[in-house]
C-alpha cells in the first residue's frame, strides 16, 4: 500500500468521499458527545440554570481544558435518570451514524450514573443498551463501552469505578479506562483499579501524553499495562519510547481535532499523527468530545485529508487498525472487517 505523492492535491470531490468511507472511533467521551441543545434541553426539564456555560450562539463556553473539565461536570449534572442516559445514547449514536460511524466505543462513567453504586450503575446500562440495541437496528451502528474512572476524583472513587466495571463486564461493556486531569497524581496510583478490571477481564486504555510528556505515556505502560493509550500524541519527541510503542503494537487513541482546539498543537499541520505513523506507530482517529471542541468524523476526516494528503488507501488502513485494536470479540471483529471492506 503507497502513500499518495503530497504534490499531487487531492480534490474537493475526493476529500468529500474519503470523509464519507465508513469508519471505526475508538475514543469518545459519552457525556461529552451531548449537543449542547440537547443538555439545554434538559436542564430547561429540570429547571436547572446552566447559562452560563453556553456562549450566546449556542455552543459550550470554556477558556482551557481545566474549565472544559468544570464545564463537562456542569452539563452532566443535569442528565440524571437512567432515561436521560438513555435519550443521550439515541442522540449521540444518531449523530455518530451520520457521520458513517459503522463501530464505535465511548467512555462510560459510574461516577455520573448513580456516584459508583453498583447496583445504581446496572440501572443505567441497563437503560443504555437497550437505547443502543434500538440504535443499532435503526441505523447498524454497533456500541462497545468502556468504563472510565476520572483520574481527579481520585484512587479510591476509581476503586469503586473498577469495581463497577467488573460487575458489569460482558458484551456490551468490555474495557476499563481513566480520563479526567492528566495533572493530577500518576498513573500508577491507579493500579489497584486496572488490576481489578484487568482481574475481570476488562481491556485496558488511559488517556496519558495529552497534556504530560513521554513519561507520562511510558508509565502508562509499564505501570497500568494498558494496550491502547488516549492520545500519547506527546510522546513524539521521545524515538525510544516510539519504538517500544510500535513494537508492543500499542494504540493510540489520536483526537486531531481535540489537540488543534485545545492548543496541545498549534494547527494541524504541526500535529504529529503523520510522523508516528510513518515511525510505525498504530494510530487511529477519532473526535473525544465533538461538540466541545467543534468537529465531527467527517471533519476530522476532510481536514487530515487535506492537510497531510492522505488518499482513500491510508484512512482505510486507519480503519483497519481501529477495529484490530477494538475491545470487541473476534465475531464482531470480523463482522466489522467485512463492512470495511464491502463499502
Ligand atoms: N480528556 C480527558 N478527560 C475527559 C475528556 C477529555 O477530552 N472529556 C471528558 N473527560
Ligand atoms: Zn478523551
Amino acid at each position: 500500500m503507497t502513500d499518495r505523492d503530497p504534490n499531487e492535491p487531492l480534490s474537493e470531490e475526493e476529500i468529500h468521499n474519503i470523509s464519507r468511507l465508513p469508519k471505526v472511533e475508538l475514543h469518545t467521551h459519552f457525556e461529552g458527545m451531548a449537543p449542547p441543545a440537547f443538555i439545554r434541553g434538559l436542564a430547561k426539564e429540570k429547571k436547572v440554570d446552566l447559562s452560563k456555560i453556553f456562549r450566546p450562539d449556542g455552543s459550550y463556553d470554556y477558556r482551557d481544558f481545566w474549565h472544559f473539565l468544570e464545564v463537562y461536570e456542569a452539563a452532566t449534572s443535569v442528565l440524571k435518570s437512567p432515561e436521560d442516559f438513555a435519550r443521550l445514547c439515541t442522540a449521540v449514536l444518531e449523530e455518530s451514524a451520520a457521520n458513517d460511524v459503522i463501530y464505535t466505543e465511548t467512555f462510560m462513567s459510574p461516577d455520573f450514573c448513580g456516584g459508583g453504586d453498583v447496583s445504581a450503575w446496572k440501572e443505567y446500562l441497563h437503560a443504555i443498551q437497550d437505547a443502543a440495541r434500538e440504535a443499532e437496528r435503526d441505523h447498524g451502528i454497533l456500541l462497545r463501552g468502556t468504563v472510565t474512572c476520572i483520574r481527579h476524583f481520585g484512587p479510591d472513587q476509581a476503586r469503586r469505578t473498577a469495581l463497577c466495571a467488573a460487575e458489569t463486564v460482558g458484551d456490551f461493556i468490555t474495557g476499563f479506562g481513566m480520563g479526567g486531569d492528566e495533572k493530577k497524581g500518576k498513573q500508577r496510583d491507579f493500579a489497584w483499579a486496572f488490576d481489578c478490571a484487568r482481574e475481570a477481564g476488562l481491556r485496558l486504555t488511559t488517556h496519558a501524553g495529552e497534556w504530560n510528556g513521554p513519561q507520562e505515556v511510558r508509565e502508562a505502560v509499564e505501570d497500568l499495562g494498558v494496550e491502547r493509550i488516549g492520545h500519547g500524541v506527546r510522546a513524539h519527541t521521545d524515538f525510544a519510547l516510539l519504538d517500544m510503542l510500535a513494537e508492543r503494537e500499542i494504540t493510540l487513541e489520536v483526537c486531531p481535532g481535540s489537540n488543534v482546539f485545545l492548543g496541545v498543537f498549534p494547527s494541524l499541520k504541526d500535529h504529529p499523527i503523520a510522523k508516528l505513523r510513518e515511525r510505525g506507530v498504530k494510530v487511529t482517529v477519532s473526535t473525544d468530545d465533538p461538540p466541545f471542541f467543534h468537529t465531527t468524523m467527517h471533519k476530522e476526516y476532510e481536514d487530515l485529508a487535506s492537510t497531510f494528503q492522505w488518499g482513500e488507501e491510508v484512512f482505510r488502513d486507519l480503519n483497519k487498525t481501529a477495529i484490530e485494536a477494538a475491545f470487541c470479540d473476534a465475531a464482531t471483529r470480523e463482522a466489522v472487517l467485512k463492512r470495511l471492506e464491502q463499502t
